[in-house]
């Protein structure tokens, strides 16, 4: 690692990892602990915990947990050094020279280089003679001169050999063009370019970097719109289309909408505040950003019936962030870019009406809900009212909750206690549901089923638990971590993943450097981090380290000698197999 021991030390020492968490979740205290939504998973009752004095956070409902460097490297999506200094800056410190932009941090850069030259490239054979006919379909869409100069539209030639040559020729190597996701790779392992034929969105971020491109097809050919996939300098879940145009124009309102050529239509109508995700469904991160830069979200969805359903998951995961929600519905099942056009020139009029008339996402829920009945009839009538019950009962706002009970009891003539005690009910059922879930999470995790990071341990469970309930006396005991991995030669530990914790336990040791789950956080992923973080939390602190720890060593002997040379490299190809099947299942 670059970045000196003694400077993490004292960076850690000066961030307090309550005031870190507290920019992202609302904390309330509980007990020694402050309680909140974890900001990593979709959940409505708070599970994500984080302790001032041992310096972690954790999360009982998704098992994400961690120190503070590796709560800002999954939240802002750093690597270990680029957490480092984003938390050196909000902590005042200057992070020693050294070769610290390596690695990750170049690769990055050198994709940005990539594909802001690429953005020009396409931009400008959008004006090319062999460009004519996406030109045509952009101004054909209604956009005019400046929406395309503004957004940078662009188009990519057919040819699959342009832009590779045009970026060779600025000194890419075809190596970074396929990891950039400019190109992908021929069966001999050449590079050709990705996007042909297509007009080119480019995607930037709130610095002004080209992460990413959207591509549309001008004909019926599959997909419509082809993007770029995920890259060491773009997260698809974790970035929103045109944010870094649409937080300046914010002034506390978002709009959100499905599409590119939707935000593209709206703020060309002037409505400058408009987003969209990137071809997926809502993620927990995009409305943790929205929320920074904003304080009302007005979701705008298609009005067709996949539009609807991701709006009600849209609003599931934006009340978790506490932004007051509002939903838009465009009539006439037209999409807002539809909508605009279809109005000519009083597009933009029409649009400010049903954005000014539009309702909060109670009011959506129950209008959607209201169609379903006929409240004339008592049967349906009470149906009605138990749905709507379901829907308060997801309220955090006690005041909130009240207002609309009341409002619909005085409405329907019921007495509102027994609104009130049915909602009452389905909060006790949402609470009952919520802690079955995290126990069974927790189960899972610890029976090794759902090991990504460690597939073996399925194969060996008794010896990685051993393994484990070892490192977890290692990573909390430097006296232990000293004297054992002096001891203990790494190659009786059976599955690899643990074996690399330890030798990192072994080697760091060796030089007289921190073992704990912190400080050995810098040589592992998030995902590996948050693996460790379990190893160590799921267990209870030994009374006595080293006889506990012999122990666990004995297991591991006798697990050893159970292991035939031939059975050891059988277990590898099974795990092998296993990781393949995986793998294609995903591809598909
Ligand atoms: P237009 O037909 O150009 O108006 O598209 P749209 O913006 O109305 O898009 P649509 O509602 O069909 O889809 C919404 C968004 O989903 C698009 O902007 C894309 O980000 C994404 N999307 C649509 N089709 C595809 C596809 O075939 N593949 C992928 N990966 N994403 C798609
Ligand atoms: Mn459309």
């Amino acid at each position: 690692m670059a970045i000196p021991e003694e400077f993490i030390q004292e960076l850690k020492n000066k961030t307090d990892i309550v005031d870190v968490v507290s920019s992202y979740v609302r904390l309330k205290k509980a007990g020694r602990n402050m309680l909140g939504l974890c900001p990593f998973h979709n959940e409505k009752t708070p599970s994500f915990t984080v302790s001032a004095d041992k310096n972690f956070f954790h999360c009982f409902g998704c098992g994400a947990g961690g120190d503070v460097i590796s709560f800002i490297r999954r939240i802002e999506n750093l690597d270990y050094v680029d957490a480092i200094k984003f938390l050196a800056q909000r902590a005042g410190l200057e992070v020693p020279e050294g070769q610290r932009n390596e690695g990750l941090t170049r690769l990055r850069n050198r994709i940005y280089e990539a594909n802001r030259e690429a953005a020009r490239f396409y931009h400008k054979c959008l004006y090319s003679p062999e460009g004519k006919k996406a030109l045509d379909y952009l101004r054909g869409r209604g956009l005019t001169e400046k929406t395309i100069i503004h957004f940078g539209l662009g188009y990519s030639p057919s040819s699959r050999f342009e832009l590779v040559n045009y970026l060779r020729d600025k000194g890419f190597t075809g190596t970074e063009l396929i990891q950039a996701n400019l190109a992908n790779e021929s069966k001999n392992g050449n590079p050709y370019d990705r996007f042909s034929d297509r007009v080119m969105f480019p995607i930037i971020d709130l610095r002004g970097n080209v992460i990413a491109f959207g591509g549309r097809i001008m004909s019926d050919i599959k997909p419509k719109y082809l993007n770029t996939s995920d890259t060491p300098a773009f997260n698809k879940s974790k970035n929103l289309f045109a944010l870094q145009l649409a937080k300046n124009q914010a002034k506390g309102q978002l709009i959100l909408v499905e599409g590119y050529m939707d935000v593209i239509a709206l703020h060309q109508a002037g409505f400058e505040n408009t987003v969209a995700t990137l071809g997926t469904a809502l993620t927990t991160e995009q409305a943790n950003i929205i929320r920074k830069y904003c304080d009302e979200i007005v979701i705008c969805y298609d009005a067709d019936e996949a539009g609807q359903k991701a709006s009600a998951r849209a609003i599931d995961i934006l009340r978790q962030t506490g932004v007051k929600i509002k939903v838009l519905t465009v009539p006439n099942g037209k999409d807002p870019d539809e909508f605009i056009k279809s109005h000519g020139e009083n597009g933009p009029a029409r649009f400010r009406l049903l954005l000014d008339k539009c309702g909060n996402d109670i009011e959506y829920r129950l209008a959607k809900l209201r169609l379903k009945y006929d409240l004339e009839d008592t049967r349906q009538k009470v149906d009605f009212l138990t749905e709507a019950a379901k829907i308060f009962a997801g309220l955090e706002n006690d005041i909130e909750k009240d207002a609309y009970i009341v409002n619909l009891a005085e409405e329907l003539h019921i007495d509102k206690n027994a609104i009130m005690n049915q909602v009452a009910k389905y909060v006790r059922k949402n609470q009952y549901e919520a802690r079955q879930q995290q126990q069974r999470k927790m189960y899972h995790s610890s029976s090794g089923q759902d090991n990504i990071i460690n597939p073996e341990k399925s194969y060996h469970l008794k010896a990685a638990n051993a393994e484990e309930a070892l490192l977890a006396i290692l990573l909390t005991h430097p006296d232990a971590a000293a004297q054992i991995s002096r001891q203990l030669p790494a190659d009786k530990f059976i599955t690899s993943f643990n074996r690399k914790v330890y030798e990192t336990i072994q080697k760091r040791a060796e030089q007289n450097l921190g073992t704990d789950a912190s400080d050995i956080s810098g040589e592992f992923s998030i995902d590996e981090n948050n693996c460790i973080h379990r190893i160590v939390f799921s267990r209870l602190r030994e009374n006595d380290p080293f006889r506990a720890a012999q122990n666990y060593i004995a297991i591991l002997e006798e697990e050893n000698q159970k292991l035939s040379p031939e059975q050891i490299a059988r277990s590898d190809e099974q795990t092998l197999m296993e990781q393949l099947q995986k793998m294609r299942e995903k591809k598909k």
